[in-house]
């Protein structure tokens, strides 16, 4: 089975990014640590990232026919507040899909205890740093072979 890992804006920027929220590790870093757990795992990865709400609503819309992937991991930034057309691109694909976030985002600030994404995923993993990607995955294959 393969997955789909989605990063939206300013992930990019992990390493230099308020550490001491989000670590010292790179995305690169963390997307191969992501990738050889993965597959210890029996699981393929594609990686994709955007700072762009339109481009990560369309990698959700390609990941059958694209990225030829049976689930979606997202980590959509501050758009997991707010972006009712992530939320909505969610909607329209028919795969396993599961919100993470590095940091805990109930213990921070209120605008981030919201999300408008999560009601359209299988389920929320947050607060567990570069694990909670790979807690998605196991996730993930955990509903594919249910
Ligand atoms: C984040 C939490 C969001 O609130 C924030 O806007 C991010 C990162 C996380 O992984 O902890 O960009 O999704």
């Amino acid at each position: 089975m393969k997955i789909l890992i989605i990063n939206g804006p300013n992930l990019n920027m992990l390493g230099e990014r308020e550490e001491a929220i989000y670590g010292k590790q790179t995305l690169d870093t963390i997307n191969a640590e992501i990738k050889a757990f993965a597959q210890k795992n029996g699981i393929e990865t594609v990686f994709f990232q955007s700072n762009i709400e339109g481009e990560i609503c369309e990698a959700v819309q390609q990941v059958k026919t694209v990225y030829k992937a049976d689930g979606i991991v997202l980590n959509a930034g501050a758009y997991t507040h707010y972006s009712h057309a992530i939320g909505d691109a969610l909607a329209c694909v028919n795969v396993p899909k599961v919100e993470v976030h590095i940091s805990n985002v109930h213990a921070r600030e209120d605008f981030r205890h919201l999300s408008v994404l999560a009601d359209n995923c299988n389920g929320v993993i947050c607060g567990f740093g570069a694990d909670s990607y790979k807690l998605a995955c196991l996730a993930i294959k955990g509903i594919s072979e249910r």
